[in-house]
């Protein structure tokens, strides 16, 4: 009130002394000119008093909560630690020997922020090929067998050493190759590559660019560069304690996020302002790399978003996708919700229902042994029993870690075997364009009995009801 008495009083003035100045001799021309500066400074500050004035009146709400207890739930959730890093390392060595490989290579991105600490934002792709190497070496002590310990280099440009140098890499030892700019980058990786035999592999990441990979083998002509095989894709996709600790809490707030903006959502809200609300919670939550899709009625039925801003109605669903990182795992989930005073018909209802009984039986099929394929198939033969299936478009879910989605996958025509550790989204959906879009998801890890548990379950797991998401 205090605030826009005070704006509304300032307006008169200042319109008054401008009524005033019409009539004055033009010597008083000064006085007009700032009357026009103040006038200015009140149109331009009014929006911000009057924002001000909302927040007041928000805090003096109690039906309003704040963000505040988000900020506390992942506090004591710590990073991964360099031993661990370590561990990696040398497990990937172990690896290597086995399969009598050379190398494994990796460009910044999820790998090499894996094995090295190093992700795609701590270094930026270019045309310059800065590369994680890990070798196998083996150390041959006086006595009892021989050791197989990681060499861990950093291929980087020369001028860009000193850069490179200050990476965080948590190694007990990295070397540094340089290569100045013109030098071929691959001969100077090729030749840091110890243990290299003329025939021998080298294993490089999935998601290495395609000119790496050529100028590997054509500095290494009788090698053979290939892409790391599923042993070694398994080290990262199988999650550790320390892992799925992160991952629990990074899923388990951002639940606690969507509850919170629901509760702050009303009929007559536009998706973009509720969009809003979403990203406000999430990094009150402390998460990074935000993400958030937030579609009301209709617009669910686009999986992805329709690009309208549409006003929320009381026989609507709001559906929100959303998720961010900490520590740099990934989480993701969605709820298609109702408000307390919204309702749907019940053709509507049946289809929420359905997803829900199928994001349950797909958990149920997840374990250690099965193919991922199956589990897709199982939340299908739920929604086909409504006879809706060919609605549900998209896979069921995704693998999911440092990456927001990486393998395996959980997806029809796929023969990777589900194992312990590995992590999920679950997350059924139907879609019908123009009509309604319905989509659940939580996601969830393989427990060391090989069971599935909800990553979710911390905060009481998936929805219950659309009136409790
Ligand atoms: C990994 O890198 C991040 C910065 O990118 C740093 O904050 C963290 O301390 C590093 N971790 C280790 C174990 O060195
Ligand atoms: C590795 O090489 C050794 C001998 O050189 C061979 O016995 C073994 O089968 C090879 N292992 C693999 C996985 O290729």
């Amino acid at each position: 009130m205090k605030y826009s008495a005070v704006s509304q009083a300032d307006q008169d003035r200042v319109e008054e002394e401008e009524r005033r100045l019409q009539w004055i001799p033009s010597f008083r021309k000064p006085l007009f000119y700032l009357s026009l500066v103040c006038l200015w400074i009140v149109v331009f500050f009014a929006p911000l008093l009057a924002e001000h004035y909302d927040f007041i009146t928000a805090k003096s709400h109690a039906s309003i909560p704040s963000y505040s207890h988000l900020a506390t739930h992942c506090a004591s959730v710590s990073s991964i630690p360099a031993s661990e890093f370590q561990q990696r390392q040398q497990t990937l060595a172990e690896m290597l020997h086995a399969l009598n490989a050379s190398a494994y290579i990796a460009e910044p991105g999820a790998s090499a922020l894996y094995y090295g600490n190093i992700s795609g934002s701590a270094w930026h792709l270019s045309e310059r090929p800065l590369l994680l190497l890990v070798t196998p070496e083996i150390a041959r002590p006086s006595e009892g067998a021989a050791e197989v310990r990681p060499k861990i280099s950093v291929l980087t440009p020369a001028f860009e050493a000193t850069r490179a140098k200050l990476l965080p890499v948590p190694a007990e030892q990295v070397s540094y190759p340089e290569w100045p700019e013109d030098v071929n980058p691959y001969e100077v990786a090729v030749s840091a590559i110890s243990s290299l035999v003329p025939e021998g592999k080298i294993y490089v990441d999935g998601a290495i660019r395609h000119f790496i990979v050529d100028g590997l083998q054509k500095a290494a002509p009788k090698a053979r560069v290939l892409n790391a095989p599923v042993e070694i894709r398994e080290l990262r996709e199988r999650k550790s304690q320390r892992e799925l600790e992160i991952m629990k809490c990074a899923n388990e707030v951002t639940v606690l996020a969507i509850r919170a903006v629901r509760a702050r959502l009303f009929e007559g809200i536009r998706e973009s302002e509720a969009s809003g609300y979403m990203h406000d919670a999430l990094a009150a939550a402390g998460l990074q790399d935000l993400f958030y899709l937030v579609l009301f009625g209709e617009n669910a039925a686009l999986p992805h978003g329709s690009g309208t801003d549409r006003i929320l109605g009381k026989h609507d669903f709001v559906l929100i996708d959303c998720g961010g990182s900490l520590h740099s795992y990934q989480s993701d989930v969605t709820r298609t919700f109702l408000l307390d005073d919204s309702s749907v018909n019940d053709e509507k209802m049946a289809l929420w229902n359905t997803i829900k009984a199928a994001q349950a039986y797909a958990l149920q099929t997840a374990r250690a042994g099965v193919l991922t394929r199956v589990v897709d198939q199982a939340a299908r033969d739920v929604i086909s029993e409504g006879a809706n299936v060919q609605y549900f478009t998209h896979r069921l879910g995704h693998g999911i870690g440092l990456e927001g989605h990486e393998s395996p996958y959980l997806v029809g025509g796929s023969n990777d075997i589900i194992q312990i550790g590995h992590t999920f989204s679950d997350e059924p959906g139907i879609y019908i364009e123009g009509k309604v879009g319905v989509r659940l998801e939580d996601c969830f890890y393989i427990n060391n009995d090989g069971e599935a548990v909800y990553l979710t379950q911390g905060v009481g797991g998936p929805a219950r009801n659309p009136w409790s998401p």
